[in-house]
Parts: C-alpha cells; sequence; structure tokens
C-alpha cells in the first residue's frame, strides 16, 4: 500500500505543486478543493499520468461537516491518511484593525486556524497509534506573516498564521510519542494566484522583492520541494518545529509603511 496523502486547497499554487512532486514519488493523492474543480479534475488527471492513485474531493475547509466528509471519502477512496498538507488559506481582504468586519474576520479564522485545527483533528485520529494508526506526517503552510506581524495592513492574517505556528509546535509535542510528526513551513511571498495582483503591477513586484534579502519573489516549486523533503523518512528527526522558506526573510529595515492603507488581499501574503 502506497502512503495516501491528502492536500487541503490542492488545486491550486504551493498545494498543487506539492502534489505533482509527491506523484512522482508514488504517493496516492487527495486533491481537496473549494471552488476551482476544473483545476482540481486537471490535476487529478495529471497525478495519474504519474501511475499514482488520486482522486479530486469537494469540500470547504471552513465547514467542520465538510471536512468529516472529506475524510470519509478518501477513506473510502484511497485509504486513511498517512500525510497531510494543510495548504488551504485566504487573506483578510483590505482589513487593518479599524477597516475589520466581524463576518471576514470569522471567515479568516475559521478557515486558516479553526479549519486547519479539525482537518488535523481527523487525521490524527487515523495516523496516531493510540487510534491504531500507523503513523504519519502533518504539515502546515502558515507565512512570514506571522514572524513580523504581516506587511502593514496584514496583521488579521498574520494572527491567524502565528496561531497556526504555535497550534503545530504544540501538537507536535502531543503526538510524538504516537508515530506523528507535525511542522509548520512558512513561505515568503511566493508567486502564485494570491499574489497575482501585486504581479500585474511591476512597481509593487519590484518593492515587494526589494524587500526580500535574496531579492526576489519566490516559485512554488521552491516551497514544494522542502514539503516533500519534511514528509519523507529524511526528515525523520524534526517534528514541533517551524521552517521560514522565505529567501531570508524580511530585509532590516522593513516594513516600510505603504501609501495606501487598503491593501488588496493578495497583499497580505508573507
Ligand atoms: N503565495 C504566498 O506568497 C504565500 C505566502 C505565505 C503563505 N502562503 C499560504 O500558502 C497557502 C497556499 O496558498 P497559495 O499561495 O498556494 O495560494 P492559492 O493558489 O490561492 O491557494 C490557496 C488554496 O486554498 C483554497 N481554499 C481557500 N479557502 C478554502 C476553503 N475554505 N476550503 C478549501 N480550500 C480553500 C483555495 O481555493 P478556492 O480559491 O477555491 O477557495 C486555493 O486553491 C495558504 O495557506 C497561504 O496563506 C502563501
Amino acid at each position: 500500500m502506497s502512503e495516501v496523502l491528502l492536500i487541503t486547497g490542492g488545486a491550486s499554487g504551493i498545494g498543487a505543486a506539492t502534489a505533482r512532486l509527491a506523484a512522482e514519488k508514488g504517493y496516492a493523492i487527495a486533491i481537496n478543493y473549494r471552488t476551482k474543480e476544473a483545476e482540481a479534475v486537471r490535476l487529478v488527471d495529471e497525478l495519474k499520468a504519474f501511475g499514482v492513485r488520486a482522486i479530486a474531493v469537494q469540500a470547504d475547509i471552513s465547514r467542520p461537516e465538510d471536512i468529516e466528509r472529506l475524510y470519509r471519502v478518501v477513506d473510502e477512496e484511497l485509504g486513511p491518511v498517512t500525510a497531510l498538507v494543510n495548504s488551504a488559506g485566504i487573506g483578510s481582504g483590505p482589513a487593518r484593525v479599524d477597516e475589520s468586519d466581524a463576518g471576514v474576520l470569522h471567515q479568516l479564522f475559521q478557515t486558516n486556524v479553526i479549519g486547519l485545527i479539525l482537518s488535523t483533528k481527523e487525521a490524527v485520529r487515523r495516523m496516531s497509534t493510540l487510534h491504531g494508526g500507523k503513523g504519519g506526517v502533518i504539515i502546515n503552510v502558515s507565512s512570514m506573516a506571522a514572524t513580523i506581524g504581516g506587511r502593514p495592513g496584514s496583521s488579521l492574517y498574520a494572527a491567524s498564521k502565528a496561531a497556526v505556528d504555535t497550534f503545530t509546535v504544540g501538537l507536535g509535542k502531543e503526538v510524538a510519542g504516537e508515530g506523528i510528526r507535525a511542522i509548520s513551513v512558512r513561505p515568503g511571498f511566493t508567486r502564485t494566484g494570491m499574489t497575482a495582483e501585486i504581479e500585474k503591477d511591476p512597481q509593487r513586484l519590484a518593492d515587494i522583492s526589494a524587500t526580500i534579502p535574496i531579492g526576489r519573489p519566490g516559485f512554488v516549486d521552491e516551497v514544494a520541494k522542502p514539503i516533500i523533503w519534511l514528509l519523507s523518512s529524511e526528515a525523520s528527526f524534526i517534528t514541533g518545529a517551524v521552517l521560514d522558506i522565505s529567501g531570508g526573510g524580511f530585509r532590516l529595515g522593513y516594513p516600510v509603511p505603504p501609501p495606501v492603507t487598503t491593501l488588496s488581499a493578495a497583499a497580505e501574503v508573507a
């Protein structure tokens, strides 16, 4: 039996890049998607071309009942998960705290934090040797925003990702004796659908690049490859840890106050 990998928010960006690399390694893969059905179906076809089993499962990670259904479908079609990448995540829109909206805030934390935790709960129930599982690995996709409170206007998003990091560090310790490793990865600004708006504005892209010590944004494979490594037995002594995948984080002296108070959702990522 192959390892069974579930990727939440797996139809695009970092999740999809991870899926492609995981297929090369022989994982059976479940791609969870919320709205991106066409992308998920196309990706699953691509994965199957590697000779692995792959399915696409619609589920909204902000809905607890969807998460339970997602794991039941994976159980039935691929077997219990042995690897999980919680990649589903959203920004908070233009949201300084004095502009924030309770509904948006609720959805932000329901997706980035509570959904991620409930997904992890279902995975632990299947992986933990306490529950008869054979162990597993959980990777939570956080953000460099967590390290500095986010770029200006992104404090709410940053807070949600800081919660992911703290949860993961504690989780790693909680389940270390049950065959499960848990690691949080913190991408810096990485070119995906989340950053597409910024990329349309060359000056803004250059300004952001100037804040990154390596001097450019990351590409999805540069995040996906470390995730694949962390999932593997090569990383068998790593748990309860947080890995920055960020081209050096933020250049000294950053953040510089931006000229606007309402930032696009894209600007919130790391
Ligand atoms: N790109 C960056 O610069 C960057 C930096 C730091 C951290 N991150 C984190 O990396 C993760 C992946 O983002 P990405 O950059 O790869 O962007 P992306 O391509 O937009 O991926 C995010 C995925 O999450 C899905 N998603 C959102 N809400 C969901 C929900 N309620 N249920 C299920 N899926 C949901 C989205 O699908 P729908 O559109 O259908 O909702 C999308 O496929 C996110 O957690 C993000 O916060 C990204």
